[in-house]
C-alpha cells in the first residue's frame, strides 16, 4: 500500500474511498462507496458523491475512475453525474461489470 493514498470519505450516513497511485497523481479511483441500508434514498449518495468528486477536484486530479454493474441504477447514476463507459478490454472481467471514466476537463463537479 506504500504507492497508493488513500483517502477515506466517511459521513454518518456512509462512505467511500478514493485511491489515488503515487507514480501516477492523475488518477483517483473511487471504490466501496456505500451509503448504509437505513440512510438510502434520502440524497446522501448524492452528497457523498459530489463530496468524493471535490475532493477529487482538491487533489488535483484528472480523472476519476470507477467500476460498477453494467445494468444497474448506479451505472444510470454516475451517468447522470457525467462518467461514461471506458470501453476497456479486461482480461478478466468481474461478472457484468464495467469502467467508467469522468474527466477533469469536463469537469469533475456536478452533473
Ligand atoms: C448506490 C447508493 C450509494 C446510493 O445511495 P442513496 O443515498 O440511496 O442515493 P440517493 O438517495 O442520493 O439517490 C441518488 C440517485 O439514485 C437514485 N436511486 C437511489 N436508489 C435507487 C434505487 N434503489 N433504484 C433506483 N434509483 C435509485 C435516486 O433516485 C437518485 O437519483 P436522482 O438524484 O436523479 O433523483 C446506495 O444505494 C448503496 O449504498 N448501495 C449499495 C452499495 C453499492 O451498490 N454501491 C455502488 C458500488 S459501484
Amino acid at each position: 500500500m506504500n504507492n497508493i493514498k488513500q483517502i477515506e470519505v466517511r459521513t454518518e450516513f456512509g462512505q467511500c474511498c478514493l485511491l489515488i497511485y503515487l507514480d501516477d497523481f492523475s488518477t483517483g479511483y473511487l471504490t466501496n462507496i456505500e451509503i448504509f441500508k437505513e440512510h438510502r434514498r434520502q440524497g446522501h449518495g448524492n452528497e457523498l458523491l459530489e463530496t468524493a468528486l471535490r475532493i477529487a477536484k482538491q487533489q488535483n486530479l484528472s480523472c476519476v475512475v470507477l467500476q460498477v454493474v453494467a445494468d444497474s441504477f448506479v451505472r444510470r447514476w454516475y451517468e447522470k453525474y457525467g462518467f461514461r463507459n471506458l470501453n476497456v478490454y479486461q482480461h478478466s472481467p468481474q461478472e457484468g461489470h464495467i469502467w467508467m471514466t469522468k474527466e477533469r476537463k469536463t469537469g469533475l463537479l456536478g452533473r
